[in-house]
């Protein structure tokens, strides 16, 4: 089995997004969940961008006692320089930088050529070197670059001390095949590779995000750079919770040091303090990721959970499946529901609950537990009446 190294990239990508900005005090509640997660490491920020982002990973950098602490820089001094003071408090700590790969950002991002953006590349990673020992760098927009020149960069930053080197598919550009047949030739035509862990960044503006990141764990790829709720730029980052339990429930030949019993409530935290709703449908994590409510499924779950779910509901930290009353559910759902409120009712009584249940459903789409009383309050009342 080998181990898949989880780089956490809430609070970095996924806070760019607008609307999520958090304050110090609240990133170091998302920090600490993180750490009980499991997460290896955690990138705190980009700290040169405003002085709030530099307090906020000085702050995290106090706090986290496990995982690795990461700051974002381009290649640039002032930025290197600025990450190396906040993260001077950092039981461990990892410099994160970078610089485009790709010729539409070498020629038009960075106004500059492949030989100039090389030798950049291998300045920034020597002299973060000079100040910590883990520095991770960002090849952007690998996911559009030519792959022979990827190669080249990524040999010299090796060279040049690089611990681990990230392969993002900085626009969510890549299909699957093509995202691990990159991981692929960089792994069979690198010399040095084995001397760096080779990470995946994906994106998801093709919704592919998620496959893209299995798809470079299963070429070769050690570390996934994913945040929680797959927030992040644009259609956000890759999930976090997706792949880990991918990995989990597919029962691949990796391992993450992720306790899943606390996704859930993680998710929570995050959506809720980043002001992010949860899309209702989204998998692992959504409202409906284990909600039934037809009532040939909900009949299929109360015989055997198995019949309608891959996953345990509780590897996530939740109770149970839930089976949501609706104008489309059945009888057994129903019959389940009413003996989960301490109702006992024969089959002809269920009949005609049925009936009356179905006429309510009509009319307010979902009925909860309160809904469920009321009802059989005026249908006992009527018994009383005739
Ligand atoms: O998507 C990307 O390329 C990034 C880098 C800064 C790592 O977020
Ligand atoms: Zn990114």
């Amino acid at each position: 089995m080998k181990k898949i190294f989880v780089f956490d990239t809430t609070l970095r990508d996924g806070e760019q997004v607008p609307g999520c900005q958090l304050n110090t005090k609240e990133k170091l509640i998302i920090a600490e969940h993180l750490e009980r997660l499991g997460v290896d490491v955690i990138e705190a920020g980009f700290p040169i961008s405003s002085p709030g982002d530099f307090e906020s990973v000085v702050s995290i950098s106090k706090q986290v006692k496990k995982p690795v602490v990461c700051a974002l820089t381009r290649a640039l001094k002032p930025d290197i320089d600025c990450a190396v003071d906040a993260l001077r408090f950092a039981k461990r700590k990892r410099i994160h930088t970078g610089i485009g790969a790709s010729d539409i950002h070498i020629k038009y991002k960075f106004r500059s050529n492949r030989q100039q953006i090389l030798l950049q590349a291998v300045w920034a990673v020597k002299y973060a070197k000079q100040f910590v020992e883990d520095v991770e760098f960002y090849a952007e927009d690998a996911g559009r670059a030519d792959n022979e020149f990827l190669a080249k960069m990524v040999q010299s930053v090796i060279k040049a001390g690089a611990t681990v080197v990230n392969i993002p598919d900085t626009t969510g550009y890549c299909l699957p095949e093509e995202f691990g047949s990159k991981i692929k030739f960089l792994i069979d035509n690198v010399d040095n590779i084995h001397k760096a862990i080779i990470s995946v960044h994906c994106h998801n503006d093709l919704g592919l995000a998620t496959a893209n990141t299995l798809s470079g764990v299963l070429n070769g790829a050690s570390q996934i750079e994913t945040t929680i709720n797959g927030i992040g730029e644009r259609a956000g980052n890759a999930a976090m919770e997706e792949i880990v339990m991918i990995i989990k429930t597919k029962k691949l030949k990796f391992y993450t040091d992720i306790d899943t019993k606390k996704i859930y409530q993680t998710s929570q935290i995050v959506s809720k303090l980043m002001n992010m709703p949860i899309q209702k449908n989204k998998a692992i994590v959504g409202r409906n990721a284990f909600a039934h409510s037809s009532g040939i499924h909900q009949d299929g779950v109360l015989k055997r959970r198995e019949n309608y779910e891959i996953i345990d509901p509780k590897d996530i930290g939740l109770d149970r499946s839930q089976i949501i009353l609706t104008a489309r559910s059945g009888r057994s759902a129903l019959k389940f529901r009413l003996q989960s409120l301490n109702y006992r009712v024969d089959d002809t009584t269920l009949d005609f609950i049925y009936n009356e249940f179905l006429k309510l459903a009509d009319r307010i789409k979902e009925v909860d537990d309160r809904n469920l009383r009321q009802l059989m309050l005026q249908i006992n009342n009527q018994n009383y009446e005739h």
